[in-house]
C-alpha cells in the first residue's frame, strides 16, 4: 500500500547550511497494516509523516501511496497532528462530518457511528471549547477515520493525553481502527503504545535517519488490555528499548550507563 524508497530529506537551516534529516529511508505498509514508527527525538519521525502526506518533498528517493507517486498532499491520506486541530466554530459532529461534507456526501450514518465509538454522542451539539484536550483528540480521530482516506498518518496522536485515559484510547483506537479498511501509519515515543496498537514497529536511528530494526508484533487481534502484562510483551519492550537507548548512546546523552 505504501511504498518507501531510499528516501533522503533535507533542510536549509541557517547561512545556507544544510542538515540531513532522513538518509536513505526504505520500508513498505500492506494495505490494512497499523504501522509504528519509533526513534530518538529529532531523528525526523514528523518529517517522515510529513513526507508520507504530501506537505514536504524529498531530495531523493520515492514514495507510493497504491500506484501513485507521492508529489503533494491528496485525498488518498489524512494527518492527524499531536495537538487536536479542529474547526472552533463547528460543533463535535460538524467538525467529524466535514471530511464528507467537502466529498460531497451526507453520510450521518459514519459520523453517528464514529461518535458512539468514541463515546461522544452526548457531546455531538457542544462546540470544542466545552470539552477537555483528550475529548478534542477524539473528535480530531473521528474526523480522520470518517474520511474517505484510506491512508491513516499519526503524529503522536496521544502524546497530550494523560497516561490512564491513553490507555483507554489506545484501546478505543484499535477497536476502530479495526472496524474501518485503512493502513496506518502511526509515530510515536512510546514503546508500549506502539506495541499494543502496531502489527510491525519500524525503528529509526539518530538524525541523518535511516531504519535501525523492523520488530514484528505477533499478539492476535482484537487486542486484549492484558496482553501489556504478557512475558512476550515485556521481551518485546526490552528488545525495542535497547534499540532505541543505544542510539540515544551513540549520541552520548546517556553515557553513564551501558546497555548490552
Ligand atoms: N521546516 C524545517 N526547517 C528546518 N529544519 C527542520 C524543519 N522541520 C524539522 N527540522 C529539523 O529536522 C529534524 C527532524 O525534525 P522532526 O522530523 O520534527 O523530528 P522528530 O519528529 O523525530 O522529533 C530536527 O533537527 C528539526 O529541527
Ligand atoms: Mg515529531
Amino acid at each position: 500500500m505504501i511504498s518507501v524508497r531510499n528516501v533522503v530529506k533535507e533542510y536549509v537551516v541557517a547561512e545556507g547550511r544544510k542538515i540531513v534529516v532522513l538518509d536513505g529511508v526504505s520500508f513498505n505498509v500492506h494495505e490494512k497494516e497499523f504501522v509504528a514508527v519509533l526513534g530518538p527525538n529529532g531523528c525526523g519521525k514528523s518529517t517522515l509523516l510529513k513526507l508520507l502526506a504530501g506537505f514536504e518533498k524529498a531530495e531523493d528517493g520515492s514514495i507510493l501511496v497504491g500506484s501513485t507517486v507521492v508529489s503533494g498532499p491528496s485525498t488518498e491520506s489524512t494527518l492527524v497532528f499531536q495537538e487536536p486541530a479542529l474547526f472552533e466554530w463547528k460543533t463535535v459532529y460538524e467538525n467529524v462530518a466535514f471530511p464528507l461534507k467537502s466529498a460531497g456526501e451526507k453520510d450521518s450514518e459514519t459520523v453517528e457511528r464514529l461518535l458512539e465509538l468514541m463515546n461522544l454522542k452526548e457531546f455531538a451539539g457542544s462546540y470544542p471549547c466545552r470539552l477537555s484536550s483528550g475529548m478534542k483528540q477524539k473528535v480530531s480521530l473521528a474526523r480522520a477515520l470518517a474520511s474517505k482516506a484510506r491512508v491513516l498518518l499519526l503524529d503522536e496522536p496521544l502524546a497530550a493525553i494523560d497516561a490512564h485515559s491513553r490507555e483507554f484510547l489506545q484501546e478505543e483506537m484499535e477497536k476502530i481502527w479495526l472496524n474501518t479498511n485503512k493502513t496506518a501509519v502511526m509515530v510515536t515515543h512510546d514503546i508500549r503504545e506502539a506495541l499494543f496498537l502496531a502489527d510491525r514497529i519500524i525503528v529509526l536511528t539518530q538524525r541523518p535517519a535511516q531504519v535501525q530494526a523492523i520488530v514484528d508484533v505477533p499478539f492476535p487481534r482484537p487486542r486484549h488490555p492484558s496482553i501489556r502484562f504478557t512475558q512476550e510483551f515485556h521481551s518485546l519492550f526490552a528488545h525495542c528499548w535497547k534499540l532505541l537507548r543505544n542510539e540515544y548512546e551513540k549520541k552520548g546523552e546517556v553515557s553513564w550507563i551501558s546497555v548490552q
